[in-house]
């Protein structure tokens, strides 16, 4: 069958889910042209290291560590709380590396993860209906007809945003602030004094007392530029496609077509239909593309979906993330990896134990902590009954000291959970329960590692 041509905007001749209403076409099209203009926030190089990074996951040699808020919001965007969010993200990664003795690919669901898709187009409160909340680039969390009418100019915003964010993690990354030796200061205030404070101190003196044997014998950690300075990424779902058409740039040195909004870009469980839009862009850009699977897909629709999204099955291109349910996973997920196996594809698995986990309490969505660590523990044990590698996980989760998902060491109630519910959508990890799940995984990928049998690799 031949392939349609590609272009950034093919995907406007094809049949679209989630796509918000604009009132006014002019105002929206006069955006794009801005945006357009505007610099690229990402370059094609940097996405290209994130797939080389990717394929080495894919190949069972590093973990990914995917995570952030399930929706960033204009009204809280401050120096603190991205710097909260990445040492929080800092210390999982180190836990990982250090328990696991794996390399660790970050990559934050930030600096772009604005768009918001959802199961109903409107909401009704006391018998007035108004379309839902899109999220901020699109319109606003306020129940009254102007809150909720999107407005394009909200696409600047969330540019301007963007670009702010990324400016002072990539300061963060290689200005010091992520090198090893500050492992200490990473801890959190309020995480001090929690039962995880307690291990994560044991890693870091661990940590101090390696990096300081280095010294002694005359390696100096100060010239190793992997031990003070980090790669990290960003990625969002690209659901606003006309946002992402506008910031679609060809890379001078390859020809290639890239997304630059953010590294990575993930396909959500409800825009993942072959024949429609959202997966027609993401076919065309070389990024490395994200696929989340829930319970609906069928592994024929995933074959499909890999064969358009990565006919020459590149490595590092697609990255899975499985998003089932702790109750379900047993279900969906050996049938898949099955037929993946099967037909041979490269994939990286990674695990999304908080879209199948979602429920009602108390007139508040949450997830309860001890499905959220089942899923993870599930998955695991399914590659390693299937013979693949567990490679990443996919979390919602927050620097601050939320109270969104129940349980954890602290034991949130439901009863608890009006004291600090801030998420502007889905319920996230708190700082403490992210520790807690990394611990978690450390102690999973390092028996999956020690059981893998040794490869020998050849030289880069
Ligand atoms: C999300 O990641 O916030 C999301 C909406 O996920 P999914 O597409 O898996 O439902
Ligand atoms: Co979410």
């Amino acid at each position: 069958m031949a392939v349609e041509r590609w272009t950034p905007d093919s995907w406007r001749t094809k049949p679209i889910e989630q796509a918000p209403v604009y009132p006014d076409l002019g105002a929206l099209s006069d955006v794009e042209r801005q945006l357009s203009g505007f610099p690229p926030l990402v370059f094609a190089g940097e996405a290209r290291k994130l797939k080389k990074a990717l394929a080495k996951v894919a190949a069972g040699e590093a973990f990914l560590l995917q995570g952030g808020d399930c929706a960033e919001s204009f009204a809280e965007h401050s120096a603190d709380n991205i710097r909260d969010f990445f040492r929080v993200f800092l210390q999982m990664a180190v836990v990982m590396t250090f328990a696991a003795a794996s390399p660790v690919v970050k990559v934050g669901r930030v600096a772009g993860q604005f768009a918001k898709p959802r199961t109903n187009p409107t909401e009704k409160v006391d018998g007035v209906e108004l379309p839902i909340y899109r999220g901020d680039i699109v319109n606003d969390t306020e129940f009254s007809l102007q809150g909720r009418t999107p407005d394009p100019r909200r696409q600047i915003e969330a540019y301007r945003q963007s670009a702010a964010t990324l400016n002072l993690l990539r300061a963060f990354a290689t200005g010091g602030y992520a090198s090893l030796d500050n492992a200490h200061r990473w801890m959190l205030g309020f995480v001090k004094d929690s039962p995880q404070s307690g291990r994560y101190q044991e890693v870091a003196d661990r940590l101090t007392e390696t990096l300081n044997f280095m010294r002694a014998i005359g390696l100096d950690p100060e010239t190793h530029q992997e031990l003070r300075q980090t790669d990290f990424y960003t990625s969002h779902e690209a659901l606003l496609l006309g946002f992402e058409q506008a910031l679609t740039r060809v890379d001078s040195t390859t020809g290639d077509n890239y997304a630059t909004s953010g590294h990575m870009l993930w396909i959500g469980d409800r825009t993942r239909q072959f024949d429609h839009a959202h997966v027609e862009y993401c076919r065309g850009v070389k990024n490395p593309i994200g696929l989340k699977c829930g319970p609906s897909i069928k592994p024929d629709d995933l074959l499909r979906l890999l064969d358009l999204l990565n006919p020459a099955d590149e490595a590092g291109r697609m990255t899975l993330i499985c998003r089932f349910g702790s109750d379900k996973i047993v279900d969906h997920l050996p049938s898949l990896i099955r037929a993946v196996e099967k037909e041979g594809r490269t994939v990286l698995w990674s695990c999304d134990p908080m879209h199948g986990n979602t429920i009602s309490a108390g007139g508040y969505k949450t997830r309860p902590f001890d499905r959220i660590m089942s899923e993870i523990r599930t998955f695991f044990a399914i590659h390693q009954a299937e013979g693949t590698y567990a490679g990443g996980v996919h979390l919602e989760m927050t620097g601050k000291n939320v109270t969104e998902c129940t349980g954890g060491a602290r034991q949130i109630m439901d009863s608890d959970l009006h004291d600090r519910y801030h998420t502007h959508c889905d319920p996230r990890l708190n700082a403490e329960q992210a520790i807690e799940v990394a611990f978690l995984v450390s102690e999973l990928l390092k028996t999956e590692r020690a059981s893998k049998p040794a490869v020998e690799h050849a030289a880069e």
